[in-house]
């Protein structure tokens, strides 16, 4: 297990109630950090967070400048999660660029005033579109079809200026599809491993959107959170933005499959409309600069991954 230590450290996680957010609180609380969660409960929920473990919550917004200033003085790290998501920004782009663009410009403002020892905050491979070279690099030149790849990039814009002007210890994770127990299946990234999962154990058909071959890079939670927080405390890691996937590429028909082995079920194949938001044909990212830089790769295959996920939902169904 990869190394992490909060003793003595107080750490503001935004949307720390959502899929990832609160497997970041749980990981903060079990490595000595002290938690204040900031969520609205837009799509967060407070029974994500692991059951038992201590930690602050105020459920609020990071568009409200003074209460972001007032929990980041009392913390030494930010962890900032806290988005509308790609579905929600797409039917209402306004709302996103309040969250995700307001809150993170927020959060940064504030730190020029509070000064924290580290911010990381958590991007999305989204902001790539479709990339010819694959496994995409940190480098390549930002493609942004939706709207929440536009605010998602521009809160890493954000970031590195802040960096760069205000010497703001920030950096970007990038993140692939991250999946793992707890994500709700109107999750967009990832809604597509818990609805199989359901669809094959109940023996539905699966919904394929066009031919299938479309390939995403899903990362297991726990690595990702790793990757998050290794982030966090490395300041060989400020001012910096990194991929945080496998480098391998899995298509939808596969993962169908690899799900139905896992639930022990046949999978029934619909093939149905093409998806309209995020429509990427082919995504994988390389994972080189954090593996070199900070140390970091994946420690859950994906058949392990797959296999604790699909035990959580038969446990909870
Ligand atoms: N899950 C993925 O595969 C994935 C992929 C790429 C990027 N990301 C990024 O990772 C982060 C976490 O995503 P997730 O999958 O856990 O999503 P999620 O929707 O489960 O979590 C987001 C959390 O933020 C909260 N929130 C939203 N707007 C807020 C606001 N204005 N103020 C305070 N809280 C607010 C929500 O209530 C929720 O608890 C997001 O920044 C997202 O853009 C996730």
């Amino acid at each position: 297990m990869i190394k992490i230590d909060f003793t003595g450290s107080t750490v503001l996680v935004t949307g720390g109630a959502g899929f990832v957010g609160s497997n970041v609180v749980g990981r903060i609380v079990r490595s000595g950090g002290k938690v204040i969660v900031l969520d609205d409960l837009f799509t967060g929920d407070r029974r994500n967070i692991e059951e038992g473990i201590a930690y602050e919550f105020v459920e609020g917004s990071v568009f409200d400048y003074e209460l972001v200033r007032d929990l980041m003085a009392r913390v030494d790290y930010v962890a900032h999660l806290a988005a509308r998501n790609i579905i929600i920004s797409t039917k209402n782009p306004f709302e996103d660029y309040k969250t995700n663009i307001g809150g993170t410009l927020n959060i940064l403002m504030a730190a020029r005033e509070t000064k924290p020892k580290g911010i990381v905050y958590t991007s999305s491979a989204s902001i790539y579109g479709n990339q010819k070279i694959l496994p995409i690099l940190e480098d390549e030149t930002p493609l942004t079809f939706s709207p929440y790849s536009v605010s998602k990039l521009a809160g890493e814009n954000y970031c590195y200026s802040f960096y760069e002007t205000f010497f703001v210890p920030a950096t970007v994770v990038r993140y692939s599809n991250i999946f793992g127990p707890h994500q709700n299946p109107l999750n967009p990234y990832c809604g597509v491993i818990s609805k199989f999962i359901k669809a094959i154990d109940e023996g539905q058909p699966v919904q394929i959107h066009g031919d299938g071959h479309q390939t995403r890079d899903y990362t297991y939670v726990d690595d990702a959170v790793d990757a998050t927080l290794l982030a966090l405390l490395s300041p060989r890691a400020d001012g910096m933005i990194f991929n945080v996937g496998t480098g391998t590429e899995t298509s939808v028909l596969d993962m169908a499959s690899k799900i139905a082995e896992q639930v022990g079920k046949e999978a029934i194949l619909e093939h149905i409309d093409r998806r309209d938001i995020d429509n990427i044909r082919r995504r994988v990212l390389n994972i080189e600069r954090i593996r070199t830089r900070l140390r970091w790769q994946p420690q859950v295959t994906l058949s392990e991954g797959l296999r604790r996920t699909v035990e959580w939902y038969l446990a909870v169904k």
